[in-house]
């Protein structure tokens, strides 16, 4: 067949198994339903404390008709990391979709920040998914099939005011997303970040209550809005799928313009 002729590849991801972490809450639920509605069965983490929400993305993902698993993560613990991962493999046998998504951020001037607030962010953001990357690959790289997205940010290329750790984490995501792909390429494995303005979420709903900064972060988006949920999944969902299979080490922007001024 001629190339022009080839089928469009598909950007479902029917029947494969993708793990969300930090899927009780924002985002990360909005990634696992939008992974769900693309076909795939979910295992749905968050920390233990948050397992109540975790059990409510897990109910709506069984609703739309896909297998699911609720387990508990603490990102920066390698104890925990191991357990979910052994968990994950006893039900579904394989992880093929990693989606890095648990991230903090703890607001504060540059001069304010101290080494427990540096830590704590340094250790979920970063560390954090680094260590799920490492977890999860050794069972991708035996199959020689993967696709790794991190939850980086906007702030991971770009600074912003009062972020001194968050940006520093999020500028790690996306140079560790590009080390990861390289390393293991060879296995077939795709590692992408994806890289979102400031989205309504529990994170940022009291950042919004202010309306000065609601018009500051308004007035750098071109596109003229926040993002949404479902703008950040849509992008997971692509780089999961096979439509992106040549794709590995990109950070996907998804900020309405913000970088490109
Ligand atoms: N909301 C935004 O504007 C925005 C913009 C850019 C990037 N992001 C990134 O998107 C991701 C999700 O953010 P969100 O806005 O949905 O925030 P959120 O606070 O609603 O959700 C974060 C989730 O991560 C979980 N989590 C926190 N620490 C954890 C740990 N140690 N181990 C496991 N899970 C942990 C929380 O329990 C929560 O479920 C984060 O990485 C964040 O940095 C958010």
């Amino acid at each position: 067949m001629a190339s022009h002729d080839a089928p469009l590849p598909s950007m479902r991801v029917d029947g494969r198994v993708a793990l969300v972490t930090g899927a009780g809450s924002g985002l990360g639920c909005s990634i696992a339903l939008a992974l769900a509605q693309a076909g795939a069965n979910l295992v749905v983490t968050d920390l233990p404390a948050r397992m109540a929400n975790a059990r409510q993305t897990l109910r709506r993902v069984r609703d739309l008709g896909r297998e699911c698993l609720a387990v508990s993560l603490n990102v920066t613990s390698l104890k925990s990391i191991e357990r979910m991962v052994e968990k994950s493999i006893r039900r579904f046998g394989r992880i093929d979709i990693l989606v890095n998504n648990a991230g903090i951020n703890i607001s504060k001037p540059a001069l304010e920040v101290t080494e427990q607030d540096w830590d704590q962010v340094l250790d979920v953001n970063l560390k954090g998914v680094f260590f799920c990357s490492q977890a999860v690959a050794r069972g991708m790289i035996q199959r020689k099939s993967g696709k790794i997205v991190n939850i980086a940010s906007q702030n991971g290329v770009i600074g912003y005011y009062n972020r001194a750790a968050y940006c520093s984490s999020k500028a790690g995501v996306v140079n560790l997303t590009r080390v990861l792909a390289i390393e293991w390429a060879e296995r077939n494995i795709n590692v992408n970040a994806v890289g979102p303005t400031f989205v309504r979420t529990p994170l940022t709903e009291k950042l919004f209550q202010d309306e000065s900064f609601s018009r500051e972060v308004l007035r750098r988006i071109p596109l003229g809005r926040l993002g949404k949920p479902e703008d950040v999944a849509g992008a997971v969902v692509f780089l999961s799928s096979q439509a992106a299979d040549l794709i590995t080490g990109h950070t996907l922007l998804v900020d309405g313009g913000w970088t490109a001024i």
